[in-house]
């Protein structure tokens, strides 16, 4: 097992159902403005769908990627409120965050749905960053492991090693979402380890090496460059620190190794 990486730090921002049309484009200027010039550490913002072309418009020319944060699994239809993959690359999108515990646990989204649209926009030419984490009472039953090992196994079913080159993923313990209640150090990088490994399980060692693996959970300024440094800490999935362009810039500055 190497002690060092070459894995670049990815630093996402959730921007779930918060702002305005004017707020989300002053946000992307600040965000594009602000980003570091290091290859190393990039950046993605994602805004809700209907802001999704603005945005695209003031990133052009930029370091910052744009995100969707859902997709359907058909290519189109008669799915009223839903956006399909190919859409969302359309407006000029990346990167789509998939499983976001908002929509496990607020939507019902299961690990089959959630399989079907990883495989939907990975075909779309997408890149998916795929959300998994345990409940409170999951990871006081000590059954954080079998939920992670559940969630990878099921929802990155039946992709193949040369796929995973193009999904990204995001441990949110759910308990540390919009909480202020950061993961330990120490509780962030077993969990990492842990995901590394089953990784490694389902498609090999030279995939989980390079795979990047967010943390997400109450993600700030303060306790970014400690979350950011852990050996298998690849980046961050920012909430509420992501709405304020100082914040989420610092955060990313927490990436510099
Ligand atoms: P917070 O950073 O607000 O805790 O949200 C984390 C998150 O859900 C990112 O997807």
């Amino acid at each position: 097992m190497r002690t060092t990486n070459m894995r670049p730090k990815l630093i996402a921002g959730n921007w779930k159902m918060y702002t305005s049309a004017a707020a989300a484009e002053e946000l992307a200027v600040a965000v594009a403005a602000g980003a570091p010039a290091d290859p190393n550490i990039r950046l993605a913002i994602c805004p809700p769908s209907i802001w999704l072309t603005r945005v695209a418009a003031v990133l052009k020319g930029s370091t910052v990627s744009l995100g969707g944060q859902n997709c359907h699994f058909e290519k189109e239809g008669a799915y009223t409120g839903e956006l399909a993959p190919a859409m969302l690359i359309d407006a000029g999108c990346q990167y789509v965050i998939l499983g976001h515990s908002e929509r496990r646990h607020g939507f019902g989204e299961t690990d089959e749905l959630l399989n079907k649209k990883t495989k939907a926009a990975l075909a779309a030419g997408l890149h998916v960053i795929f959300c998994i984490g345990e409940l409170l009472a999951e990871r006081e039953a000590e059954r954080t492991e079998a939920v992670l090992d559940r969630q990878l196994t099921a929802g990155l079913a039946g992709l193949t090693p040369e796929q995973m080159a193009n999904v990204v993923l995001a441990y949110e313990p759910v308990w540390a979402i919009g909480t202020g209640k950061v993961a330990s150090p120490e509780q962030a990088q077993a969990a990492h380890a842990f995901v590394r490994g089953k990784i490694a399980m389902l498609f090999g060692e030279v995939v989980a090496q390079a795979v990047l693996i967010q943390y997400g959970g109450s993600v700030k300024p303060d306790n970014a460059a400690t979350l950011l440094n852990l050996p298998d800490v690849d980046g961050a999935l920012v909430g509420g620190a992501s709405l304020k362009a100082e914040l989420f810039l610092a955060i990313a500055a927490g990436a510099k190794r």
